[in-house]
């Protein structure tokens, strides 16, 4: 097929400068503006060797720094490795970027949702989404976190009677099944029950993550040639999927409609949620003048929002334990205060507010792994980018159509922002850093920010924009706290009642990176039994197969 289309184009570099405009409608842009942006000579074909793109983008910002330009042929990017120009285009002119190539890569599995959405249809829905996260809603979802969780602690706790005493478990997969569950109860309430059974929804859900996977780390947008999914086998198997999963969802959102109860955004945020049967976004966004809102519409958020909220939670608690098993110190402290807080009750968002170690922990992994390493934009209009803090003070002129990456692995690795920035060392976050050699353009990292009810997690506020875990500005993450409060819970009942340690040397592990940063192998832990000092064991589940919740 890409043969033929070649052969009909002529020589192979108009074909593919023909896919990189036309058909894809521009994955990259022309070079538009910053003349007087470092340009690396870094080549395309660098980026397709074995190392994941946001490693190369880090040797280029040493040598250029953190602002410059990848340009290849005609078209180009700019890479951002710097709080201040990052403040300004997430926070200070954020409605002149869109997602662009981002926007372009999900709108065959996401549509009109939040994250690739047009400026238009975004604000309806931000406005619409952002309320059903209530404090209510979160009290009946950290109780859920717990249930879910305890079935992790069952399969555990199953694998180690089977292995009298002892199991290897790739914790991985497991931390992706319970986030699985998780998603699917909180956004749509469907069990997908994926740490105990497979099913064509489940294995649907891992075909379409793949795919935007793939499209995201593929330069040729192949699968936008006429009849590409009917002559390609892993596109026809991405529309098998997709209509899976698209048949649940309307099951699902037809379900909520024919029960739909109330209208009023008032008496919904007050509900007693402990009561419900069913305490779903998804519930909340039907009786939220849910007559409104087109079914279509309705099915790209919920897609949306499992696809924003599964992996990339997942692999928050990946890292995470991987961290920590390398840092005795680490560990023993937050295991100190998980067992002060929490012993052997299934915590309570005011427990979650007790722990600022282990909190401090998960940012810290964020900090190190961030769930995407690079985030997209492109501009809409003209603009002039700030110098940042070591460029051209002028600033740097764009025009309409440039494609930016914003890399948040360069920022939270930046050895002009953080001390230690490669070494996982949870305390940096009670610790006031800045750099007085940046003139007072960046404020630096205040951790007074991030105390109280607002912010109980590190944030991109408190760091100035040097931490963006969840992006910043307008289009900041609508689910932090969700994945925040997921995480806490799922860490605190796992390393409560179990022992890790890694079953295979640390450089086995390896990083591969799509959406997100996962392991290259999996990751093996060999998992014992807890005796908590001075306390008794954890209470021992059956050792059977757990049911669902
Ligand atoms: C947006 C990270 C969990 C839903 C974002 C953005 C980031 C992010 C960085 C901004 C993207 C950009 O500016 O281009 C994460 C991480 C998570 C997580 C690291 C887990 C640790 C979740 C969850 C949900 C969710 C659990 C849903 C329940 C969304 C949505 C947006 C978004 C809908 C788009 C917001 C908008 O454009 O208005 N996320 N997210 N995310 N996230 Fe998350």
């Amino acid at each position: 097929l890409v043969y033929a289309y070649f052969r009909g184009k002529g020589n192979m570099t108009d074909g593919l400068s023909h896919l990189l405009t036309e058909v894809s409608q521009g994955y990259f842009q022309p070079d538009v503006g910053g003349k007087n942006i470092p340009v690396s000579q870094g080549e395309l074909s660098d980026l397709a060797g074995d190392e994941p793109l946001f490693k190369a983008l880090y040797g280029w910002f040493m040598q250029y720094g953190g602002v410059y330009k990848l340009a290849f042929g005609p078209k180009a990017f700019i890479v951002i490795s710097d709080p201040v120009v990052v403040r300004h285009i997430m926070k200070d002119n954020a409605f002149n970027y869109d997602k662009g190539v981002l926007a372009e890569i999900l709108e065959p599995i996401m549509g009109k949702g939040l994250i690739p959405a047009d400026l238009e249809t975004w604000k309806v829905r931000r406005r619409a989404v952002v309320p059903a996260f209530h404090r209510q809603y979160y009290d009946a979802m950290v109780e859920m976190f717990g249930r879910c969780t305890e079935r992790s602690v069952a399969h555990l706790d199953w694998e180690i009677t089977a292995g009298k005493g002892k199991a290897t478990v790739d914790m991985e997969q497991e931390f992706l099944s319970l986030g699985l569950d998780i998603i699917g109860l909180g956004v749509f309430n469907f069990d997908f029950g994926s740490i105990n059974k497979q099913s064509p929804v489940i294995k649907a859900v891992y075909g379409v993550l793949k795919e935007a996977e793939h499209r995201s780390t593929f330069y040729l947008p192949y699968w936008n040639l006429p009849l590409a999914d009917v002559l390609v086998p892993r596109q026809r198997a991405f529309r098998a999927d997709l209509a899976v999963i698209n048949q649940c969802l309307d099951d699902l959102i037809r379900r909520a409609k024919d029960t739909r109860v109330e209208e009023d955004p008032e008496v919904l945020q007050n509900r007693d949620y402990s009561k419900l049967k069913d305490p779903s976004l998804l519930r909340f966004l039907v009786d939220m003048r849910g007559e409104d809102v087109t079914n279509k519409q309705l099915r790209d958020d919920l897609m949306t929002m499992l696809i924003a909220g599964h992996e990339t939670t997942a692999a928050v608690l990946t890292w995470t334990l991987f961290a920590l098993v390398q840092a005795p110190e680490a560990e023993a402290r937050v295991l100190e205060e998980i067992d002060r807080v929490v012993g052997d009750r299934t915590p309570t968002l005011d427990d979650l507010k007790a722990m600022p170690y282990l909190r401090a922990c998960l940012g810290e992994s964020l900090r190190l792994y961030p769930q995407p390493p690079i985030l997209i934009r492109r501009a809409l209009g003209e603009d002039v980018l700030p110098g940042g803090l070591k460029g051209d003070p002028n600033g740097y002129p764009i025009g309409k159509g440039a494609d930016l990456f914003i890399s948040v692995w360069n920022l939270h690795r930046s050895p002009y922002l953080w001390k230690d920035p490669d070494v996982f060392r949870p305390e940096r976050f009670f610790e006031a850093n800045s750099n007085p050699d940046f003139g007072g353009q960046w404020a630096g990292y205040r951790p007074d920010a991030v105390t109280g009810g607002q912010a109980l997690y590190p944030n991109e506020v408190a760091s100035d924009f040097a931490f963006i875990p969840f992006g910043g500005g307008p289009r900041k993450c609508v689910g932090d706290q969700f994945a925040m409060f997921e995480a806490t819970v799922a860490a605190a009942m796992l390393l409560r009642r179990f022992s890790f340690k890694l079953a295979v040397p640390v450089e086995k592990v390896g990083m591969a990176t799509g959406a997100t940063i996962h392991t290259a192998n999996g990751l093996p832990m060999t998992v014992t039994r807890r005796v908590p000092p001075g306390g008794s064991p954890a209470p021992q589940q059956e050792a059977k197969v757990p049911a669902a919740v």
